[in-house]
């Protein structure tokens, strides 16, 4: 199955969108399921996707060869809960193949922490350096509030661990319309003192959860204001081919990242497409189209992979266009989070 490179006519095809972006950035939720119920992301009794629709780590795996050959560099493994579903590790094992070959720059995770004690050698040992791990409280009761599980003390570990093991991690924290403002400052501080970078993320209107968007909902204008209650910030040059703005306290010395999908539009830059569990490509976390490679991959027909691509470039829209502005609105995307990953 491993034979994308060869006899590939688009090798020199390089992926570029209808806006000009260039595509080199592949997210993969490897599973829509969790351990954790995050009252953002999902409500709490979720209804996950079929085990038997989701694609195999073999099909994953020729897929993301296939994206590779045509110029994806970096691969991205979300969820759900990414280290929940059996056999990852030796997923990352194998793709890892095309960090040594030098066609892929990294391959990084996105986690909610609470495997990274059991899990985070094993991680590097497959080739994962850096990780982004969800936090979005150091209390105790907030944290079982926020996620429906009594595990934080497991989490923080995990990450302490995971720090130990030689991984670089950013912690993503969700900001939540009073439930997380009054703290951020001391999140900040631990973060930093931990030597983590931060990203503070706005609540996206995202599949239905158990909460209406607009009590969850803050503006990270808001937080800003917090933040500079105690410390000056300010902008930083430095830039990721992501959606943050950096910017950096005057007593810490890591970065924070401001992720505002709803405040401040950022896809003129979006770099990234995302492939769900079940192998729907999305070309937009807050849009809806989608193409589904699960069927063609099944039919073996590589020219028509290849043909599915250049039409994915052709579709990806100019932008997302989240909204919470009204009481009992529906979500502006119906799929959750936790189905195209962060
Ligand atoms: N809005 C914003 N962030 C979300 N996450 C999950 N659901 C949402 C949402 N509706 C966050 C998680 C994690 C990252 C992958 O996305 O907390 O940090
Ligand atoms: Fe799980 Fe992440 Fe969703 Fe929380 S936000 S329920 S940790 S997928």
């Amino acid at each position: 199955m491993n034979n994308i490179f060869i006899n590939t006519p688009s090798k020199n095809n390089k992926l570029i969108d209808n806006f000009g972006r260039k595509i080199d950035y592949l997210r993969i939720s490897v599973t829509d399921r969790c351990n954790f119920r995050c009252t953002y992301c999902m409500p709490e009794k979720m209804k996950f996707l079929p085990k038997k629709d989701l694609l195999t780590f073999d099909e994953m795996d020729y897929l993301c060869s296939l994206f590779i050959s045509r110029g994806i560099t970096k691969i991205r493994l979300s969820g759900g809960e990414p280290l929940v579903r059996k056999g990852l590790i030796d997923f990352i094992s194998n793709l890892s193949r095309f960090i040594s070959s030098g066609d892929l720059k990294e391959i990084t995770l996105t986690t909610n922490g609470s495997l990274l004690d059991k899990m985070s050698k094993q991680l590097y040992d497959s080739g994962v350096r850096r990780i982004n791990v969800s936090l979005d409280t150091l209390m105790k009761d907030k944290f079982y509030q926020i996620t429906r599980r009594d595990d934080l003390e497991n989490v923080i570990k995990g990450l302490m661990t995971a720090k130990d093991n030689g991984l670089k991690i950013k912690i993503n924290t969700v900001m939540i319309k009073n439930k997380n403002l009054d703290e951020i400052n001391n999140i900040i501080e631990w973060a930093h003192n931990n030597n983590f970078d931060i990203s503070l993320i706005e609540t996206m209107p995202m599949g239905l959860t158990d909460q209406d968007r607009i009590d969850q909902y803050i503006s990270l204008a808001e937080v800003e204001e917090e933040i500079k209650k105690k410390y000056s910030l300010k902008e930083t040059n430095y830039k990721t081919a992501g959606p943050s703005f950096y910017k950096k306290t005057n007593k810490t010395k890591n970065l924070i990242g401001f992720i505002t999908p709803l405040s401040n539009n950022f896809c003129a830059n979006c770099n990234r497409i995302r492939l769900t569990s079940t192998g729907k490509l999305f070309m937009c976390l807050g849009q809806n189209d989608s193409i589904d490679f699960r069927s063609i991959i099944r039919t073996g027909n590589i020219m028509q992979l290849h043909s599915s691509i250049d039409k994915a470039m052709k579709i990806k829209p100019k932008a997302h266009d989240f909204n919470i502005s009204k009481r009992n609105q529906r979500p502006t995307v119906s799929r959750h989070m936790s189905v195209t990953g962060g």
